[in-house]
């Protein structure tokens, strides 16, 4: 199907519905619609509307279609009536996205506010929808190279021996943990309390328990593991399980004669390392 055809089929309905905002009508008075634009620039019209986000718009409203062209590269009654690369935004900038999506830039304040305080907006992680960069959800890039791009650190550790990936090497997406911008408040600072996103896969260790190791609240699951990767198994933070409860545990009982090799083995007697209902030493489940 050539484009101008597609385009003529998917607007059919679209102008009627059309309601303009003042500022953006012509000198004639005629609203600013994609219609409009597609008079001169149909090929980039209907690849807009035949794209992801013209056709997530049109899912929701004909109307809200109709009126994107405008929202992003607005002002443009101006440039309708005197069309000119030099009257119109070539590039928005975050606002064009925020007068749709106000739910998600709160999202990404209330999850991830290291983003906007970097200035990170939608355009670093999203395209506008011009193409279909095949990601789906309009990624830059397909998620985990995304974030690494600007995240090699954390990308790297999940490339150590023991780390969370499916099968033998693709790694977690870093969605199954950080959540951008949704509701969910999981981006970075609930990933640390309470067991945070761990325990909604790890449920055995989420408790409640009578006498939680230590207290979750405190430190949560990284106090002793390394989220993205590790050198150690069951990604410990210490190699030896001896170093890393020492680390917390310096003054033990003196019970413990630690040159033997039996007190070294902490967990074969501390049993219940993330918590315990029966005894208050870990000694038991
Ligand atoms: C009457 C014809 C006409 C209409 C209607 C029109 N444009 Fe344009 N537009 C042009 C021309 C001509 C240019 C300059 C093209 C060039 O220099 O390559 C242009 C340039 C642009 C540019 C800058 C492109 C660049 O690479 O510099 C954008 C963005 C743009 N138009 C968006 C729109 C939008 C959005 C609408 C609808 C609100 C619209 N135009 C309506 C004729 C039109
Ligand atoms: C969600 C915001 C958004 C919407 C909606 C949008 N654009 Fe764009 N447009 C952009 C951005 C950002 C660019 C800069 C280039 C890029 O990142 O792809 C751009 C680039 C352009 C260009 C110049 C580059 C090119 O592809 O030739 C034109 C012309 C244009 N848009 C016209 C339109 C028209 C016409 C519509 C409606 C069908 C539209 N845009 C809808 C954000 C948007
Ligand atoms: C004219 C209103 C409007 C504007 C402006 C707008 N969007 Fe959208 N966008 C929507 C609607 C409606 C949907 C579908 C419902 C939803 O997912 O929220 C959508 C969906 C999306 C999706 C999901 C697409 C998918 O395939 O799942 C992304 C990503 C997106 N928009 C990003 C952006 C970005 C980035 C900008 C700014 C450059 C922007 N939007 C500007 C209205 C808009
Ligand atoms: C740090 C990168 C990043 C930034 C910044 C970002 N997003 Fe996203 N966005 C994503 C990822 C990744 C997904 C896919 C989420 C998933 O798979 O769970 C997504 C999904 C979406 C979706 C569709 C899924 C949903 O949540 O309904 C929309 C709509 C969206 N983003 C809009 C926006 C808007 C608007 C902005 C700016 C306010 C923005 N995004 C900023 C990475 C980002
Ligand atoms: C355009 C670059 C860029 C992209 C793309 C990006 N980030 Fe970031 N991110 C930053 C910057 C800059 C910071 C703040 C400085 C730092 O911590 O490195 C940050 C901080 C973070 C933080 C700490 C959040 C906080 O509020 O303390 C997390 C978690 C994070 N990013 C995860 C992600 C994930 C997951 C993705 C992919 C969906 C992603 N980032 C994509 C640049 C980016
Ligand atoms: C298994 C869950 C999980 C996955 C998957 C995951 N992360 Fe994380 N990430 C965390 C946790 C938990 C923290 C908090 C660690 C801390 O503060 O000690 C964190 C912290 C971060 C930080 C902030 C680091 C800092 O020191 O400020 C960035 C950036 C980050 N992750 C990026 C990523 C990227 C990029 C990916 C994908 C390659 C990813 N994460 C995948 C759980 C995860
Ligand atoms: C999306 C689900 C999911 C999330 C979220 C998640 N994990 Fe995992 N985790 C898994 C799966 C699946 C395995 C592999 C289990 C297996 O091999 O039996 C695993 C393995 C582990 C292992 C190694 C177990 C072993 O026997 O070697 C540890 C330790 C671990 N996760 C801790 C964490 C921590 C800490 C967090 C939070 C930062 C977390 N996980 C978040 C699903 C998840
Ligand atoms: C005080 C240190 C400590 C804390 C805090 C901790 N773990 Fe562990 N975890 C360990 C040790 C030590 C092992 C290895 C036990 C062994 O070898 O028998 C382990 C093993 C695991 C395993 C693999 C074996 C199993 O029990 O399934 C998973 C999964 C795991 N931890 C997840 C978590 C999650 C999720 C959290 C947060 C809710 C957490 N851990 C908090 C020390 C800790
Ligand atoms: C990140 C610090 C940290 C690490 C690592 C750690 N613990 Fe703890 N542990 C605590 C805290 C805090 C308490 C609660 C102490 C209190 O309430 O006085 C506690 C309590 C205990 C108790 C209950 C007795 C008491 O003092 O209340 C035992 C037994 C124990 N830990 C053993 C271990 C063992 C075995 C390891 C290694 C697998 C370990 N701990 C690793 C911080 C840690
Ligand atoms: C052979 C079994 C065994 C091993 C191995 C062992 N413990 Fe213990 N641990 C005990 C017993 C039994 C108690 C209770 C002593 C008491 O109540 O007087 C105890 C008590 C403790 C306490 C104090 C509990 C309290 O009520 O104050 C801590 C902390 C502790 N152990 C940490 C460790 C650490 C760290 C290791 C590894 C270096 C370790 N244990 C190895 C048997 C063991």
């Amino acid at each position: 199907m050539r484009s101008t055809q597609l385009l003529t089929l998917v607007l059919a309905g679209v102008v009627a519905a059309a309601v303009p905002a003042a500022a953006q009508k012509t000198d004639g008075g005629q609203p600013v619609t994609l219609e409009t634009c597609a008079t001169c620039h149909d090929d980039v019209a209907a690849a807009f509307v035949a794209g992801p986000h013209g056709r997530a718009m049109a899912k929701v409203s004909k109307e809200i279609l109709a009126r994107a062209c405008a929202t992003c590269h607005g002002p443009a009654a101006a440039h309708v009536d005197d069309p000119s690369p030099e009257n119109i935004t070539k590039q928005p900038g975050p606002e064009a996205c925020t007068a749709c999506h106000a739910d998600r830039a709160g999202g990404l304040e209330l999850n991830m506010p290291a983003h906007p305080r970097n200035g990170v907006q939608c355009l670093d992680c999203h395209t506008p929808g011009h193409g279909d960069p095949g990601t789906g959800h309009m990624l830059k890039k397909p998620v985990n190279e995304l974030c690494a791009s600007c995240h090699q650190l954390e990308a790297a550790e999940f490339r150590r021996p023991y780390a969370h990936r499916e099968g033998a090497q693709k790694p977690f997406d870093c969605t199954a943990c950080h959540d951008p911008h949704g509701e969910s408040r999981r981006g970075r600072l609930t990933l640390l309390h309470n067991g945070g996103v761990c325990i909604e896969c790890h449920t055995a260790t989420a408790g409640p328990f009578v006498y939680p190791h230590p207290s979750r609240e405190v430190n949560g699951c990284v106090s002793c593991h390394e989220p993205h990767g590790s050198m150690n198994p069951q990604l410990l933070k210490r190699h030896s399980v001896m170093n890393l409860c020492l680390e917390c545990h310096a003054d033990v009982p003196a019970l413990h004669d630690l040159s033997q090799a039996r007190y070294r083995a902490c967990q074969t007697c501390h049993v219940a390392v993330h918590g315990s209902n029966r005894d208050p030493r870990l000694l038991a489940e």
